[in-house]
């Protein structure tokens, strides 16, 4: 068994009969998925599933675990996903999937977050190895790389070999570089307030616990104000 797999399967055993669970999207939240799924039928573990993707939609179904429509919920439990990075105060780099207006609504309506990392995502800043997505309605993507590049911020328009990347939501996406001395605080703060701007990668005090498997091992952190 390898790291994600390990911390798919260490996620899996935290889950109560009874929990309406979303599902995140990305190779490790696949794990989970699996995991998951495999504990419902050996166990009878039931749950109800919600997920963060078409992506993961289809896998959870595929699996057999009930699903039901992010329109048809209005609270659940726990959500379990991936990261590309991890600071060390649990502020998340996310979005190299393009699925993060899901991603963030059900982050943030969760009793929980928790997120499942091996150590190659841990940072000392979010924005040290990727640059942070941004996305954006298809109309506006010039006007607000225009705004970034007024602040210093270089963008890419991000291009799969099919063409323009579109997101599950309908969205294009920036990829952008900002100086280190943007803080994710400030990062998020000019995002949520620039108008084209749909939803973008950096998920502050969202996250409740983050399991990280190094070697085999799990090592859980949880928020200060959460623990
Ligand atoms: C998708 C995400 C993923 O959780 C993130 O990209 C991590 O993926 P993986 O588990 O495959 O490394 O944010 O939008």
């Amino acid at each position: 068994m390898d790291d994600k797999q390990l911390v798919g399967l260490s996620a899996a055993r935290k889950i109560q009969d009874g929990m309406t669970v979303g599902l995140g999207t990305g190779s490790t939240a696949n794990c989970f998925i699996e995991a998951l799924a495999q504990r419902c039928r050996s166990e009878n573990l039931r749950v109800t599933a919600v997920a963060s993707s078409p992506i993961s939609a289809i896998q959870a179904s595929a699996l057999g675990l009930p699903l039901v429509s992010l329109e048809q919920l209005s609270k659940l439990d726990v959500y379990v996903d991936g990261a590309d990075e991890v600071a060390p105060d649990l502020t998340l780099l996310k979005g190299r999937g393009q699925d993060l207006v899901r991603e963030k609504i059900l982050a943030r309506a969760a009793g929980q977050f928790w997120v499942l990392a091996d150590r190659s995502k841990l940072v000392t800043r979010v924005g040290e190895k990727f640059p942070t997505p941004i996305e954006v309605w298809p109309f506006a993507w010039q006007l607000v790389q225009s705004q970034l590049k007024a602040e210093g911020i270089d963008s890419k328009l991000r291009i799969k070999e099919s063409g323009v990347a579109l997101t599950s939501a309908g969205t294009f996406v920036l990829d952008a570089q900002f100086p280190p001395f943007w803080e994710a605080a400030a990062i998020n703060r000019f995002l949520n307030d620039l108008p084209g701007v749909v939803e973008h990668g950096i998920f502050l005090n969202l996250a409740s616990l983050v399991l990280i498997a190094t070697d085999g091992q799990v090592e859980e952190r949880r928020r200060s104000n959460d623990a």
